[in-house]
């Protein structure tokens, strides 16, 4: 997939660069693949090398049907490729046909958000890589070997002979939704900003050249070129601008939001950057959290979320700069002080007294309000909770500590209770417990969890599982 075009590599046209800019910053969605199979002889260097009609247009529901006529609004699936993302073929057997990669995180949103594929639905793949735990596919393939992309590679090389394909099988009359039919009759509706990001994946101004004609002379009216208007001026993107937009923007939104398109299929939804609430944190309560902190959540990815695990997919320079670049979404990183962390200190040796008094405090400190009396969630005052953006949040479920979204190691658990969970109802208990009563909360915390994880017993896929041949 082509990157957005910096301002460096077209600097002979400041006018097509402003209109790529402008199209890649309003998306987050590179220009046609150069790679592609050059359908209908565009190249992707000419100079209607993108898709300027969009939802907002008067025409795009006309635009809609004409390629839908065409068959232009289909796909299957080829496969995987480290490092670039998944691989399509779209619009097969017309003179349309390309072949486009999705990045990582764009696949990804389709596949556990709108998707929803779980590792129960693949119990093949995983009864002999240790079996189903009932959780997320991107969470299940990071499990087998974390920070590399071969699990996925097997993963979709298990699906190769199965042609997973999709197709637009309704489309609304303003052209503003439409739904989108898999083999196994599942149907997931795609906004019509969804359906420009995948259209505009292999379709360029050239491509459509025959729509274009008809709907000029039939009297609708030119929209206004993209590139006729003064645009903002061209900025060198920032450093881990163009990750964050290609990788993190399906999820997290484009202005840094949480309301990427993925982001409606999410429960918990995708962390509203602009808030600079972070939960995740080695920092008090209220306070900003450190680069490294940061990094964490995006290399390892919040287990028992939407949050995937990047270090399969991203360098750790491409890490770092896209921490750098999330940051740039709230004015606080730049007016508070610099974070300082919290002691962390080694964890002292676990012992039955330990425990004991930790399931004292457990009561006494109030955890049973929200966690309830045996840690399932179930606590009475845990059942209408809020986040600070006024979304419903469960307490955790601390009989299963591998969903803990900090990590499980006692020193994890340590820091969560520290700090707190900012922007959950999770309070941090530094001035509550001392450094000996948290430990001993935190060697009881995690007894309350089975030795081992459990498996996921009921293994019937679910209906968003596999589609069939089409
Ligand atoms: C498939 C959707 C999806 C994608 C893609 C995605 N995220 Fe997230 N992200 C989430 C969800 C959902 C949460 C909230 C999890 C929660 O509240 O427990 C989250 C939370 C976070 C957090 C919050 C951590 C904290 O301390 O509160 C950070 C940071 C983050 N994401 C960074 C990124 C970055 C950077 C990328 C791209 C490299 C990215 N995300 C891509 C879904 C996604
Ligand atoms: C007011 C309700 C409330 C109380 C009281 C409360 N919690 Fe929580 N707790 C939550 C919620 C909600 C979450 C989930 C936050 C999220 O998903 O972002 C949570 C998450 C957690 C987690 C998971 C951390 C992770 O990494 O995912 C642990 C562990 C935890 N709580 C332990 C405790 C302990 C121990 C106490 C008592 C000292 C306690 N909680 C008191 C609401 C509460």
């Amino acid at each position: 997939m082509a990157e957005c075009p910096g301002p460096e590599m077209v600097r002979p046209s400041v006018l097509l660069c402003l209109a790529l800019v402008c199209v890649c910053a309003a998306f987050g969605q590179a220009a046609p693949d150069a790679d592609a199979v050059r359908a209908r002889g565009c190249a992707s260097s000419d100079s209607d090398a993108a898709l300027t009609i969009r939802p907002d247009d008067p025409r795009w529901p006309a635009f809609v049907a004409w390629a839908e006529d065409r068959r232009l609004l289909t796909w299957r699936l080829l496969g995987f490729r480290a490092g670039a993302g998944v691989s399509l073929v779209w619009a097969a057997g017309t003179e349309w046909e390309a072949q486009v990669t999705l990045p990582m995180g764009q696949a990804l949103g389709h596949l556990i958000a709108e998707r929803n594929w779980r590792d129960v639905d693949f119990p093949e793949f995983f009864a002999e890589r240790g079996g189903v735990y009932g959780i997320n596919l991107a969470e299940r393939l990071a499990m087998l070997d974390p920070g590399s992309p071969a699990p996925w590679q097997a993963f979709f090389d298990s699906l190769a002979d199965t042609r997973l394909s999709a197709r637009v099988s309704a489309i609304a009359p303003d052209g503003q939704s439409a739904e989108v039919s898999f083999g196994s009759g599942r149907v997931v509706t795609y906004s019509a900003e969804r359906l420009w990001l995948d259209l505009s994946s292999f379709l360029t101004d050239c491509h459509i050249a025959e729509f274009l004609q008809t709907h000029d002379q039939s009297g609708q009216p030119d929209p206004p070129s993209p590139a006729s208007e003064p645009g903002p001026e061209p900025t060198a993107a920032a450093p881990g601008q163009a990750v964050y937009e290609r990788q993190c923007s399906g999820c997290h939104g484009i202005r840094g939001d949480g309301q990427g398109m993925f982001a409606a299929h999410l429960s918990p939804r995708s962390r509203d950057f602009t808030q600079a609430r972070f939960r995740y944190r080695s920092t008090p309560t209220g306070q900003l959290p450190t680069d490294e902190d940061v990094y964490r959540s995006v290399a390892h990815g919040l287990a028992g979320s939407g949050m995937p695990a990047f270090q399969a997919f991203l360098s750790p320079a491409d890490i770092r700069d896209v921490v750098t670049y999330i940051k740039r979404f709230s004015a606080r990183f730049e007016r508070d002080p610099a974070p300082r962390p919290l002691a962390l200190p080694d964890p002292p040796a676990v012992s039955a007294e330990r425990i004991a008094r930790g399931a004292q405090l457990y009561e006494d400190s109030g955890c049973t309000s929200c966690h309830g009396d045996t840690g399932k969630g179930d606590g009475r005052s845990g059942q209408d909770l809020k986040t600070s953006e006024g979304e419903p949040i469960t307490p955790r479920d601390l009989t299963d500590k591998w969903r803990f979204r900090g990590g499980f190691s006692a020193q994890a658990v340590f820091q969560r209770l520290m700090t707190g969970m900012d922007g959950s109802s999770m309070a941090s208990y530094s001035d509550a417990l001392t450094e000996d009563q948290t430990w001993d909360l935190v060697f009881y915390v995690l007894e309350l969890s089975p030795q081992d994880r459990p498996q996921a017993r009921d293994t019937t896929p679910h209906s968003g599982g596999l589609d069939g041949n089409t």
